[in-house]
């Protein structure tokens, strides 16, 4: 059988753990070459090493997505390596637990520049290359981006917008052979979670209704799936959001 992701070019973002780093390695291991980024460049190596170790072909790049020349510059070097760029997954982002009349300008900013406009920049630079490969774009979302969060006024806002961008470059772009998705996880266990200490004098209850289950996914539950979503087997999902949270969205 012919591995799902031969012959493609996949540039993942947040490999230095959790699921993009799933992402990676299940890619890298079904034949894909993977550029590899993530501001923690020890850890983006560390990912494209294991590619690498198994036999597969991966670069790792250092990166902070919250800055559009970065963006511009990872797809230039993944296509500089290989020629061209077939998948964009769009997985790294952070958030965190804060009422909401702590938040500052700053804290504001920083969460827009790394979980939108990094996604944003990234994907007008593949943009071309997709169009050429009749590739496609996984973002990765959140539960927080289908339902009002307690406590995370800026992350929900943040992938609200992630939502926005996700179907309006369906829309305007699906025409034209490529797909643009959204994958959006429930609480998953990796280190993003160590973000989420309750505030004080918080309403527990607001938070506590973010499970339904009493236990997380693991990084490979989401990973399979932003896989699946990113492979020729979902050739006619386009714009379309996956939830991947036991159920959490459903009500
Ligand atoms: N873990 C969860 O419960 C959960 C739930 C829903 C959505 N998400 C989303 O999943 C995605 C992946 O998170 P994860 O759970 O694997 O967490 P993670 O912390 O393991 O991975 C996120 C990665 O993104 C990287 N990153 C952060 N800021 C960056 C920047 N400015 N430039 C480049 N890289 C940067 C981090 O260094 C880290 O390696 C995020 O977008 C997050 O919002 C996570």
């Amino acid at each position: 059988m012919t591995e799902r992701f031969s012959g493609k070019i996949a540039l993942v973002t947040g490999t230095a753990s959790g699921m993009g780093q799933a992402t990676a390695l299940r890619m890298g291991r079904e034949g894909a070459r993977v550029l590899c980024t993530d501001i923690n460049g020890p850890g983006a190596q560390a990912t494209a090493k294991a590619i690498v170790d198994a036999g597969g072909e991966a670069l790792a790049v250092t990166a902070d997505i919250g800055d559009p020349a970065q963006c511009r510059a990872l797809v230039d070097q993944a296509v500089n390596a290989w020629g061209s760029l077939d998948i964009l997954c769009n997985v790294a982002g952070f958030g965190g637990l804060k009422s909401l009349q702590d938040e500052t300008p700053e804290a504001w900013q920083r969460m827009f520049a790394v979980n939108v406009h990094g996604p944003f920049y990234l994907s007008q630079a593949a943009l071309p290359h997709l169009l050429a490969r009749r590739g496609n774009i996984v973002n990765v979302v959140s539960t927080a981006g289908l339902m009002g969060q307690a406590y995370m006024a800026a992350y929900t806002a943040s992938k609200h917008a992630l939502v926005g961008l996700t179907r309006a470059m369906a829309v305007e772009f699906g025409r034209k052979g490529i797909r643009i998705n959204a994958v959006c996880p429930g609480g998953t266990a990796t280190p993003f979670l160590q973000h989420f200490a309750v505030p004080e004098n918080a309403e527990v209850d607001l938070i506590a209704r973010l499970m339904l289950r009493p236990d997380y996914a693991a990084p490979e539950d989401i990973a399979n799936t932003i896989c699946f979503v990113a492979s020729a087997e979902a050739e006619f999902v386009n714009g379309s959001l996956i939830s991947v949270d036991g159920g959490v969205v459903a009500g």
